[in-house]
């Protein structure tokens, strides 16, 4: 596909099928966070794909968490979790500990995960990139065994179920301004 027709077409993808996505296609996907840009080249970035029992391991630890904490909280975390339990893949993004470079990194996590969306769009794949599930840090960290790195975000991969409709975007003339004088 075209590189603005990709651009354009990526949407955040809320429902999916539950049919299975091959390896290839994964590591394709993956492949293309691996050769994003990133500060000083760190490339600070780990990925762990899980399915089944570990996925809907950390949906449910996301339901418990919001029925234990924070009521505001409550609606998107629980649809967040919901759609994890209904996508067949999901990656979660680790980050290496660096207290020296946490917003370079992270600004270079995000570059990864961009390319990867846009790969999936390409590929006819959906995906959602997802935040919430940092409020089980600490448990995922755990289950994954990766006590050295910690969790930055996580993206969900799977055939979608639905066509949205393009969220509203800001409008190029109330977002820049120039000076060619
Ligand atoms: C850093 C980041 C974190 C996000 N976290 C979540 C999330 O936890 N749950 C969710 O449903 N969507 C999440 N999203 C998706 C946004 O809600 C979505 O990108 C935004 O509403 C614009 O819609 P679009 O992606 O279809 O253009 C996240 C997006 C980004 C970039």
């Amino acid at each position: 596909m075209e590189t603005l027709k990709v651009i354009q077409e990526r949407k955040s993808i809320r429902s999916y099928t539950s049919q299975k996505l091959s390896k290839e296609l994964i590591e394709d996907i993956l492949n293309c966070g691996r050769l994003a840009p990133s500060a000083k080249n760190r490339q600070p970035w780990y990925f762990v794909v899980v399915e089944k029992n570990i996925k809907n391991k950390i949906a449910d630890l996301m339901l418990e968490y919001v029925e234990n904490n924070i009521q505001n909280l409550k609606s998107s975390v629980e649809t967040t979790a919901k759609i994890i339990k209904e996508v067949p893949i999901l990656v979660l993004i680790l980050k290496d500990k660096n207290n020296d470079t946490i917003i370079s990194d992270t600004l270079s996590i995000g570059a990864c995960v961009e390319n990867m969306c846009l790969r999936a769009t390409d590929l006819g794949i959906g995906s959602l990139w997802i935040r919430d599930v940092i409020y089980v840090e600490d448990e995922i960290i755990k289950i994954l065994n990766h006590e050295n790195r910690e969790l930055s975000c996580a993206l969900t991969l799977g055939y979608t179920n639905q066509i949205p409709r393009q969220r509203p975007k800001k409008e190029l003339e109330d977002i820049v301004e120039w000076h060619n004088e």
